[in-house]
């Protein structure tokens, strides 16, 4: 099993189960921007070295400045942190919910991070009938039995957006919310999507933005969250001190600068994302909607007596040097769901090309069987 420790992109569990070096794979298991790091990246670690010497702003001062201009709020309405998985953790236990809604599937940190402090979840159920799309009425269902609701957008792993107007109206009602956009610089359009502004201005309303993805920069770990002023004061003594190291710091204000680098991701998006979903369909595979850099899918059951299995896929897929995302790993998903990355022309064939060779071999022994 890849996803040992919760989550995609361990190529270390990837190299023992399948026996071939972690550089060695293909890994569409963890949703990274295709392009790497910025140019800039490798300029800042190369020659920035020397700096660890000293301790890092404890402030997060140039980059707050950076981010606050670039979204056009307060920096005091910006908190960084070592990750979003960080700020997720630091939320939760700051606003100490006794019971958080969350939706069905989604990214399992929420409910970790509400278990850890001794909360409780109510589930906001997600159904494939309507494509994963959240419906008002079972998030409202929802806010009446809560303290808080966190809710992704767009959600881990069906990469749907939640309705912006939806989620302004619970603002104005009061209704604690927590909205991940992780993966929000990657939707076309964000401005028209993203809650960003309305949360620096509203107390109860906190969103949190990764910058780990967009620009392929997991190992440095950034985020951060932005609310009122006064609630990023109450997340700030509770953080540790000195959590975004010097590199996150440097590295995170500088990418902000690389424009050439967002537009060439947005144009990459936009056709590749067409591309694969349709190669998938063309596969028989039941493809969900969604706007981001990757894609939520379940395998054909052709063949009621011997259904196929995410687990068997994705060994076979894991042989052959490409990883996959097990998404029966979410809760409320069965064994039937996959989910992939959207990468480069070239990766997106090789993974069309195994993943139908490996359909094609497990249906084939099939037949043989009977
Ligand atoms: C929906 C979602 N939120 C947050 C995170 C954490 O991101 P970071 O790398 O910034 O900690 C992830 C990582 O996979 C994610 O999928």
């Amino acid at each position: 099993m890849l996803e040992r420790y919760g989550h995609g992109g361990d190529l270390i569990t990837a190299e023992a189960e399948y026996g071939r070096p972690a550089g060695g794979f293909l890994d569409f298991s963890s949703n990274m921007n295709p392009f790497g790091p910025p140019e800039v990246v490798g300029e800042i670690v190369q020659s920035g070295w020397r700096e660890i010497s000293r301790y890092p702003d404890p402030a997060v001062r140039e980059l707050r400045r950076k981010l606050a201009d670039k979204y056009d709020i307060e920096p005091e309405s910006i908190l960084v942190g070592n990750g979003a998985a960080e700020l997720i953790d630091l939320a939760i236990r700051v606003l100490g919910p006794g019971a958080t809604g969350i939706a069905r599937p989604s990214f399992t940190e929420y409910e970790e991070a509400v278990v850890k402090i001794g909360g409780v979840t109510v589930d906001i159920p997600l159904h494939a009938e309507s494509g994963f799309s959240p419906q008002e009425q079972a998030i409202r269902e929802a806010v009446r039995q809560t303290d808080l609701v966190a809710l992704g957008h767009p959600n881990n792993p069906t990469g749907q957006l939640l309705d912006p107007e939806l989620m302004r109206a619970l603002a104005r009602e009061g209704v604690p919310l927590l909205l991940d956009e992780a993966f929000m610089d990657f939707v076309p359009d964000e401005r028209a999507f993203s809650l960003l502004r309305d949360a620096s201005r509203t107390p109860h309303v906190h969103v949190l933005r990764s910058m780990t993805k967009f620009y392929a920069i997991p190992g440095i770990r950034l985020g951060f969250i932005v609310s009122h002023p006064d609630s990023v004061r109450r997340l700030r003594e509770r953080q540790v001190p000195w959590s975004v190291n010097y590199f996150a710091q440097r590295i995170g204000a500088a990418v902000l600068d690389d424009i050439e680098y967002e537009e060439r991701t947005q144009r990459w998006l936009a056709e590749e994302s067409v591309w694969l979903r349709a190669e998938l369909g063309r596969l028989g595979l039941t493809v969900f909607p969604g706007r981001v850099n990757y894609v939520l899918f379940a395998l054909p059951q052709r063949n009621p007596n011997r259904p196929l299995r995410v687990q068997e896929v994705q060994r076979r897929m894991g042989e052959r040097g490409i990883l996959i995302r097990d998404a029966s790993r979410f809760r409320g998903l069965d064994d039937r769901y996959v989910r992939v990355a959207i990468k480069l022309r070239g990766e997106n064939e090789r993974l069309v090309q195994a993943l139908e060779e490996v359909i094609r071999s497990i249906e084939a022994e099939e037949e043989g069987a009977r």
